[in-house]
């Protein structure tokens, strides 16, 4: 195991090239189960959820190969196999993503019923209704969902939730439904860019879909799928948390090849702290001097503010000016990093689903733990901006979801490097 240690207090300066969307590549990646043929998905950012979905694709009999300019070839070899075992489902929640593309192609589904996390309980209710709805016949015995369908009937079904929308309880259904006979409906769908995304490569593989990316969608189910070529887009996850990191530490960065339309929300609550945000087709600019102003931020499903960038902007209200209040609809439970960031001199108290996050001039470096994945994130942001060292252990929570995050955040000047963890 590593650990990654910060000097802080070096304002960020340059440019960083954003990788592509980690939570759009891991769903694209399991509807290449839907078609024939080879699939080439192109933008796929070198992570260890990738790698998980890999070895998934390769246990469920496809040949699956990274190629030397970075794109993924996928191919079926063998479509008998249908079980996703629970070694793999613990180490990635995203391989849910293969009911769908299972049973909608090999008519049978077989996957672990996924644990909770350090994010809550974290059910799939809402995938099962989706897939039932289109005429699944679904058991869960021994730890397992087990789904079978002779063939799936298009079908209207709403997919909202006590927490709104589910981005993958819609790319399942939406994965099951493009080879279902007839039409579905899919009433209060995720408008997340990633579904948007996913539904963007299904119809390059010929799925009739219109709606993508609002909360209607409507799919007219086909015989037969092709793989093909695909691109996947930026990763505004990761956009926004460089955002934050150049705002936190008072510097000058171009984050490039970011879509400043998936970032509409971020960007509103960074103009509200004060941050120079300028906008350029394929980019955004972050200048920052002095301390922010306080706001408050709720995150909600998109295109309200998201849960996945709640930890990164509770580090820069941390040492802004006044309170904020942070309020967390999506995962009420998803504060785990509070109390790592108390430990390097954050004042935060958690009420019910809100946090209350008084600013403080400076925080202090301090060796700290990484849990998920951008809790993790959010305690490498305060590292940079603390006075002194600080130490983030179990790092390996950060590269499922960031490629080479502390070169980098060095290449826009931050001292920071990677050490193996002391035994
Ligand atoms: C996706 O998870 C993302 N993961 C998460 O990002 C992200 O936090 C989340 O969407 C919300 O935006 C991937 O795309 C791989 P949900 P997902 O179903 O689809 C409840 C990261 O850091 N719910 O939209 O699993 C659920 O408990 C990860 O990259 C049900 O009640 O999330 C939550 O409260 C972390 N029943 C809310 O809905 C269900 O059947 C939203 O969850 C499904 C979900």
């Amino acid at each position: 195991m590593d650990k990654i240690v910060i000097q802080g207090g070096v304002p960020l300066k340059g440019t960083v090239p954003v990788r592509g969307a980690k939570n759009a590549a891991l769903p694209i990646l399991f509807a290449t189960l839907l078609g024939r043929g080879r699939s080439v998905i192109k933008g796929v950012p070198y992570l260890r959820d990738i790698n998980s979905a890999i070895l998934i694709l390769r246990e469920l009999g496809m040949t699956c190969e990274r190629r030397k300019d970075g794109a993924i070839e996928v191919e079926a070899d063998d479509d008998s196999r249908f079980t996703v075992p629970w070694e793999q489902m613990r180490k990635m929640r995203a391989s849910i993503c293969a009911l769908g593309p299972l049973l909608a192609r090999r008519r049978r589904a077989r996957v672990s019923q996924p644990g909770g996390c350090v994010l809550g309980v974290r059910p799939i209710d809402l995938h099962l209704k989706g897939l039932s709805a289109l005429g699944a016949d679904i058991r869960n015995e021994h730890g397992f969902i087990d789904a079978r369908a002779e063939r799936l009937r298009g079908s209207t079904v709403f997919l909202g939730g006590p927490f709104g929308s589910s981005v993958l309880g819609t790319a399942n259904t939406l994965m099951a439904a493009v080879l279902a006979k007839g039409t579905t409906v899919i009433e209060c769908a995720a408008c997340e860019p990633e579904v948007a995304d996913l539904a963007g490569f299904l119809s390059a593989m010929g799925a009739k879909i219109r709606g993508a990316g609002t909360p209607r969608m409507e799919v007219e189910g086909v015989e037969d799928l092709e793989c093909c070529e695909y691109t996947i887009i930026p990763d505004r996850i990761e956009a926004g948390t460089f955002m934050i990191a150049a705002a936190l530490t008072g510097g000058d960065v171009i984050i490039e090849g970011a879509k400043p339309d998936h970032l509409a929300a971020l960007i509103d609550v960074m103009q509200q702290m004060g941050v120079q945000l300028s906008i350029e087709d394929g980019s955004i600019r972050v200048r920052s001097r002095g301390p922010a102003n306080s706001v408050d931020v709720t995150t909600l499903p998109y295109p309200g503010y998201p849960t996945d960038l709640q930890a990164q902007i509770m580090a820069y209200l941390s040492v802004a000016n006044g309170i904020g209040v942070i309020t967390e609809k999506i995962y009420p439970d998803r504060f785990i990093h509070i109390a790592e960031l108390a430990r390097m001199g954050a004042r935060i108290r958690k009420e019910g689903p809100s946090a209350i996050i008084t600013g403080v001039k400076k925080l202090s470096g301090a060796q700290v733990m990484a849990s998920d994945l951008r809790a993790s994130a959010s305690l490498l942001l305060a590292g940079l901006v603390a006075s002194g060292l600080t130490e983030v252990h179990r790092i390996y929570h950060l590269d499922r979801g960031y490629e080479r995050i502390e070169e980098r955040l060095g290449s826009l000047g931050a001292m920071i490097r990677r050490e193996p963890e002391e035994e």
